[in-house]
């Protein structure tokens, strides 16, 4: 990384060691990053060097830690159109690095889940260091019921699992619909046949934005 965007990064670390950066400074100062160089820019503002190590006890079926690409997580922001109000849920949150990153594009709360304890340690160690206020993590299988999954109605999900995890929670998100509007965030993740929900956005790439459908909407096409 070139050292004026190694610097960009450092000043922008030091400042949220110090003080709440509104979103649009955040994000203003990301978008000044090129594309290409957003993630490695990201990792110096949030002092991520290692790659996180999976802990031996994930179950089977559970998808290990990867980070999600910036620039995944910045579009998914403006399709799902999230603002300080909202408040999102990124299942599987690792690192916590999509979530904190959620939390400083928008000023909405983020609350990450996560299997594995070390991780979900990392990123409360992560959120100290940027000033996460507006973020928590709750340890668990996300795919149990949970009283936090009701707290949202922006669900982020970077392929955390497949198959009856997968449609365990899609049925609670499909509960969750019916009492009010949910948007759903995925990357690297097709969905099963879900009437209820209805596409904001799919280009054939990894990430698709879907809005849940207004019960009458489902109900026709169900
Ligand atoms: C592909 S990573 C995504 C990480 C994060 N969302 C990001 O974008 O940076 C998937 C994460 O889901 C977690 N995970 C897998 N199965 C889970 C489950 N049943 N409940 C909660 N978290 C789970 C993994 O430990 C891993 O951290």
């Amino acid at each position: 990384m070139k050292d004026v965007l190694r610097q960009t990064a450092e000043t922008l670390r030091q400042a949220l060691a110090a003080r709440l950066v509104p979103p649009a400074e955040f994000r203003s100062a990301l978008l000044a990053v090129p594309p290409t160089e957003r993630d490695a820019w990201l990792d110096v503002v949030f002092d991520l060097h290692d790659v996180a190590e999976d802990g031996a006890l994930l179950p089977r079926g559970c998808v290990p830690y990867l980070p999600t690409a910036v620039d995944d997580v910045l579009r998914a922001m403006e399709l799902a159109q999230v603002g300080p109000d909202d408040v999102i849920l990124d299942v599987g949150s690792g690192l916590g690095r999509a979530a904190l990153l959620m939390q400083l594009l928008t000023g909405a709360v983020t609350i990450g889940l996560e299997i594995q304890p070390a991780l979900a340690q990392a990123s409360r160690r992560l959120a100290a260091r940027v000033h996460g206020a507006r973020f928590a993590v709750v340890e668990g299988d996300a795919a149990e019921p949970s009283p936090h999954l009701v707290l949202g109605n922006v669900f982020f999900l970077y392929c955390p699992f497949g198959g009856a995890r997968l449609t365990r929670l899609l049925g609670r998100l499909e509960a969750l619909s019916r009492a009010r509007p949910i948007r759903v965030c995925c990357v690297d993740l097709p969905l099963p046949g879900c009437p209820w929900l209805e596409p904001v956005s799919f280009d054939g790439g990894a990430l698709a934005v879907y809005r849940s459908a207004r019960p009458s909407t489902a109900a026709a096409t169900s």
